[in-house]
């Protein structure tokens, strides 16, 4: 059988860093997130008995590192459904992969939903989202709908992802400045395992719990200004630990600076819009809808910033019929 799956990546207001499992991908916290409709990946998957191997093509080129990381994640799907079949799968971004813009999230989330299908077996919403973060961290979230939580739990059955709230409960949209869309010099895993060399993370982990309970009541309670500035604090936070680990993490261009020192002025001027930055230099501003034109017109104006992405929140990963084979 074959099976198509569209999986949108997501946006972390509170982040994930650092790792207490490195095989089961168990983050040291929890973390918050929404889904982002115009960044998604589409990924068709089918088992077929004459394959000698996983053929796999990702973004048009079979590429052996990309290769062996889907093929482990398609030896999970067969260890799952007790299928012993070798698969073929094309998978396709509409944006630039390993730029900050977690492609490997909609990748696996997409991965996860249309291998599961493909072999005919039933998981639910929960053991996606398990599967999901196997294949990689914050790809569990982008199996849920909208605003989401990343449960950290201790276990394998205790880390998953669900929907806090659906993709029409606020109307906050991220427009994200794209500074570089070249691939990145050390992946987020090398990254993820380095987090604990930082003075500041055990500093993180006192208040991480707090700050997540601060972040759920903010987002149901659509208070913007203390969300905004929660998220804001966060990213830096985020950065700051990425800049003290050894080896230390830059990822931000000189022209992301600019970006954020943009934001800051914009809001002196009146428009609501805060920032935060994933794993890259780009920046991402959170802004209601009715603010998006005047935020882009601004932003679009800076020299180095290539495009602006709108994204409002959207729905987690769902099949599709338009295959790609
Ligand atoms: O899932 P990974 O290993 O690509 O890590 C993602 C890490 C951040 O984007 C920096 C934060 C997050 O929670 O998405």
């Amino acid at each position: 059988m074959k099976a198509t799956a569209r999986a949108h990546s997501n946006i972390a207001f509170v982040k994930y860093w650092g790792r207490k499992d490195e095989s089961l991908r168990l983050p040291t916290n929890g973390s918050i997130s929404m889904n982002l409709s115009n960044l998604y990946t589409t990924t068709t998957v089918e088992f077929i008995s004459s394959l000698k191997q996983d053929d796999i093509v990702v973004n048009g080129v079979r590429d052996k590192a990309i290769n062996r990381r889907i093929s482990k994640h398609l030896d999970r799907v067969r260890s799952i459904t007790k299928k012993k079949l070798l698969a073929k799968v094309v998978s396709q971004n509409n944006f630039a992969a390993d730029a900050g813009m977690a492609s490997s999230a909609s990748g696996f989330a997409a991965l996860t939903v249309a291998s599961i299908a493909a072999t005919g077996v039933h998981l639910s919403e929960k053991e996606l989202s398990i599967l999901a973060r196997q294949g990689s961290g914050s790809a569990c979230r982008s199996i849920p709908d909208g605003f989401v939580e990343w449960l950290g739990g201790d276990t394998s059955e205790e880390s998953y992802a669900y929907s806090l709230f659906k993709p029409n409960h606020w109307d906050i949209c991220d427009v994200i400045a794209v500074i570089s869309s070249k691939k990145k010099d050390i992946p987020t895993s090398i990254g993820q395992q380095n987090a604990q060399t930082s003075v500041f993370f055990n500093t993180r982990l006192k208040h991480i719990n707090e700050k997540i309970k601060r972040c759920k009541e903010l987002l149901k309670e659509k208070n913007f200004d203390e969300f905004g500035k929660l998220v804001e604090l966060e990213a830096l936070e985020l950065h700051s630990i990425m800049f003290t680990s050894w080896p230390s993490l830059i990822y931000w261009e000189p022209v992301s600076l600019t970006v954020m020192k943009t934001v800051a002025k914009l809001r002196e001027e009146g428009i609501p819009a805060y920032f935060t930055i994933d794993a890259g230099p780009n920046i991402h501003i959170v802004c209601f809808k009715k603010y998006v034109e005047g935020v882009k017109k601004r932003i679009d104006t800076i020299p180095g910033v290539s495009e602006t992405i709108m994204n409002t929140a959207s729905t987690g990963s769902h099949l599709i019929e338009d295959h790609l084979f």
